[in-house]
């Protein structure tokens, strides 16, 4: 897996406390540690006693389709996203899963397995620029039931079964995205990862039949590998739970109740004014934003380029707001086939290519949820890059 020996390669700064002004800075993988700061200043309200004798089984309900999935953290999903309506949780099963990473290979596995015998391998694809471990997420077992198929614009004009991969809003490049496949046999997991206040306008609440929700991104605590699916079809979920089962054997109990905990304070809290985690990530993400925008918006010769998003009315915020993406999608502007990448490493800058979420070079993905400290540094390495006009990045 490319991404993790990038992370054990480099000096990943991000997981150090005492930031070395020559390190190289690790913004290649999306650790959102941005987040830790309202947390610790949540103090106690979100600390998790477990006794010794408590949890021990591999069971929670038996009478439930998850059976390994602790009715508290059931209750706090359901009531986070009717706090926040960025999801529809009525008439769904809700399948736990060891981060979302193994619920969309849980997904995957369900919809191609319940295809007639004959009708595999189904090909897996998503619009580029995609998440690139959904490429890992897809080859790396070598399933015979399911392999990567690439770009979905590219796979329209192709015949077959698929399931497409909508992550919507997008990783890496923040957009909000729909299936583009559109054919009858095909089948559609939708990944909202990112379809939370702090980065994007909750403009809608999506009733999909299977969508992706993930602790990790929600409040940062990554650490804890919990995800979520809300899934409309029974046999669907059934055979997500089947595959979670042969996996793993359920998910962690301790990381269910911690998860319960978390998100039902940021249940408690969203309305308020002064603790809303939301309010709170949105100032974050906002600030960063604009931090990163004024120093590529003063690199002479426009170096650089920042997607830019459309303001939309947010629901759960009542006005309008801007996106503040998870990832910054950046490009060089000046420069036809250049490599970006190589450019930031220059300055011990470590992105990921954008050629390995099925674009060009000239893109880069920047993670925008690291600490303050390597936040700052990002910014002072990006300002002082300068490109002589007769230099070549080739
Ligand atoms: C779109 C998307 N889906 C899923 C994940 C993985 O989430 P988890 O940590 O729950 O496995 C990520 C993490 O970067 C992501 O960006």
């Amino acid at each position: 897996m490319v991404g993790f020996e990038y992370a054990k390669k480099s000096d990943n700064a991000s997981n150090k406390n005492n930031l070395l002004s020559d390190a190289v800075i690790n913004l290649d993988h999306g650790d959102p540690t941005a987040f830790e700061e309202y947390w610790r200043k949540m103090g106690d309200r979100c600390t998790v006693v477990i006794k010794g004798w408590e949890l021990m089984s591999y069971f929670s309900d038996v009478n439930k389709v998850c059976w390994f999935m602790e009715p508290e953290l059931e209750n706090a999903i359901r009531g986070l996203h009717a706090a926040v309506g960025n999801a529809a949780t009525e008439e769904r099963y809700i399948v736990v899963g060891t981060g979302s990473t193994q619920l969309c290979q849980a997904a995957v596995h369900s919809l191609s397995s319940l295809r007639p015998c004959g009708t595999h391998p189904v090909s897996v694809v998503a619009a580029a620029p995609y998440y690139s471990t959904y490429v890992e997420e897809t080859t790396y077992v070598r399933s015979e039931m399911y392999r990567w198929g690439g770009d979905a614009r590219r796979y329209e004009k192709e015949e077959g079964p698929y399931i497409e991969l909508v992550t919507s809003p997008n990783n890496p490049d923040g957009t909000m995205r729909e299936e583009v496949v559109k054919r009858p046999q095909g089948k559609v997991i939708y990944d909202l990862a990112y379809y939370w206040p702090h980065f994007t306008p909750i403009t809608h609440r999506p009733h999909h039949d299977i969508m992706l929700f993930t602790f990790s991104k929600l409040s940062g605590h990554a650490g804890s590998r919990i995800g979520w699916a809300l899934v409309k079809d029974k046999e669907v979920a059934k055979k997500m739970v089947e595959y979670i089962m042969v996996n793993s054997i359920g998910v962690s109990k301790e990381s269910q109740m911690r998860a319960a905990k978390v998100l039902n304070v940021m249940t408690e809290t969203c309305r308020s004014h002064s603790d809303s985690f939301f309010l709170y990530g949105r100032d974050k993400m906002k600030n960063r934003w604009d931090k990163l925008r004024e120093v590529v918006e003063q690199q002479s010769d426009d170096i650089f380029t920042l997607p830019k998003y459309p303001e939309a009315f947010c629901n759960f915020f009542g006005k309008p707001i801007g996106s503040y993406p998870a990832f910054a999608w950046l490009a060089i502007g000046c420069h036809e086939e250049s490599d970006l990448g190589s450019l930031l490493m220059k300055q011990k800058v470590l992105t990921r290519s954008g050629n390995r979420c099925g674009s060009d070079k000239n893109h880069v993905r920047a993670s925008m949820l690291c600490r303050d400290d390597v936040f700052s540094l990002f910014l002072h390495r990006l300002a002082s890059i300068t490109i002589p006009a007769t230099d070549s990045l080739h």
